[in-house]
């Protein structure tokens, strides 16, 4: 099959999306169910709308836009990633997969071929924890991994809940009805870039992802005395900041010391209340990323940490609370969509390798319910959540070819 991918359209319109936000080119913000965020869905669907492409939402805001195969009463092959981006992004994370998606079925109409199973794309809700503080809210929702309580007790900074957020953005149906059965996709793929090293590196186009990361987050909570930073002596203080730079240093000493580089353990966020130059912190919240390849060398870790908390708590005289935000296991993808993906890197003759995925992604989730594998494309330097994020535009070309002749591939299999 002769594939032709449309590089110039499809870069332009990665460049259109990345205008689609709070701040301006290189970087991108753009955080779920914003002003911005619901432009760029707009803007979306117009797109899938233009392709031919039937387009139904759901109560969590997830977008589907499918490609009606000759078997539609079968289920769907599925592929599709996120366009919500962390703060000072760049333009490239979770858009690759959503535009390189459209592209890939556009390519495919292009080239005459017809599916047989229907092919669905999918416009992930929040990839990203920015806002309600858990990442893959869309695909936890799908997959039933998040119970759909979380729509009351999911909070945003202003305090509001995603139920509140959600409705004021227009979808306003049950969290309830998002959950998709067991079986509603035969087979589900995403295109990202890799926000890693390896392929740069070794100047290879293709990852083929086997397996993804166990990504566990929460938070940890000091609370201490504060007081006048001039007149209180130093002995006897019980400075929540300084417990918590012990506990930060023990974090790091842990995942150093697990037996393997696969661990790895992130204090992405640190506020000291009332944070004032002359006022000796009383309380701080910490957010910890904590994730392994090995889901249970992670909870051994995870222990570690909350044994390490308590001997700190201990002897500073501080009140210690972890509260855990999401500990989910590791997945492994599909031989079958595997197969399917070597066979398309064979058949558009670029170079691929076996890679792990240390970032989580949608596809993390979506295995519960569907057998799934991604393929990676190298970014520059393996920079990621950052401006100067880069995939050139013939690796996200062979990408979308790669995923192209796969959705073909798993959408025949019947
Ligand atoms: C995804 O954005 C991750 O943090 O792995
Ligand atoms: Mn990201
Ligand atoms: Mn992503």
């Amino acid at each position: 099959m002769q594939i032709e991918i449309d590089q110039q359209r499809l870069m332009q319109e990665i460049d259109t999306l990345a205008t689609i936000s709070d701040v301006e080119p290189p970087a991108v913000t753009r955080i779920v169910f914003s002003e911005q965020d619901l432009r760029a869905r707009a803007w979306l669907k117009e797109r899938f709308s233009e392709a031919g492409l039937s387009v139904r939402e759901d109560a969590a805001g997830n977008v589907f836009a499918r490609w009606q195969g000759a078997r539609s009463e079968l289920p769907a092959v599925a592929t599709g990633s996120h366009i919500d981006a962390i703060p000072y992004a760049g333009k490239f994370d979770g858009v690759v997969g959503v535009l390189g998606g459209l592209e890939a079925i556009r390519a495919l109409h292009r080239s005459g071929f017809r599916p047989a199973r229907s092919i669905e794309l999918i416009q992930f809700t929040s990839e990203e924890p920015t806002r309600f503080g858990v990442g893959c809210l869309g695909s936890r929702l799908l997959s039933g991994v998040l119970n759909p309580l979380a729509d009351d007790s999911l909070r945003d900074r202003q305090g509001d809940t995603l139920k509140t957020v959600r409705m004021n953005a227009g979808f306003n149906g049950e969290l309830s009805t998002v959950r998709l059965p067991q079986g509603f996709y035969s087979a589900f793929l995403e295109l990202h870039i890799e926000q890693g090293p390896i392929l740069d590196r070794e100047n290879i186009t293709i990852g083929v992802v086997t397996d993804i990361a166990a990504p566990a987050s929460f938070t940890v909570t000091l609370e201490g005395e504060g007081g006048h930073a001039g007149s209180t002596f130093m002995p006897g203080r019980r400075d929540a900041l300084c417990a918590a730079s012990e506990l930060i240093l023990e974090i790091e000493r842990l995942a150093l010391s697990s037996g393997s580089r696969n661990t790895v353990a992130t204090v992405g966020t640190c506020e000291a209340y009332p944070g004032a130059i002359n006022s000796i912190p009383s309380r701080v919240k910490l957010g910890v990323d904590l994730r392994d390849t090995d889901g249970d060398r992670r909870d051994m870790v995870l222990e570690k940490i909350r044994h390490g908390a308590g001997e700190i708590s201990q002897r500073r005289q501080i009140k210690v609370e972890m509260i855990m935000l999401n500990a989910d296991p590791p997945a492994s993808s599909s031989p079958r969509v595997l197969s399917a993906i070597n066979n398309a890197c064979s058949e558009a003759k670029v170079s691929s390798r076996q890679i792990v995925s240390r970032a989580y992604h949608d596809s993390l989730f979506m295995s519960r319910i569907a057998p799934m594998a991604m393929i990676f494309i190298p970014c520059r330097n393996g920079i990621s959540h950052r401006p100067d994020e880069h995939a050139s535009v013939s690796d996200i070309a062979d990408g979308v070819e790669v995923l192209a002749r796969s959705l073909a591939e798993l959408s025949c299999d019947t």
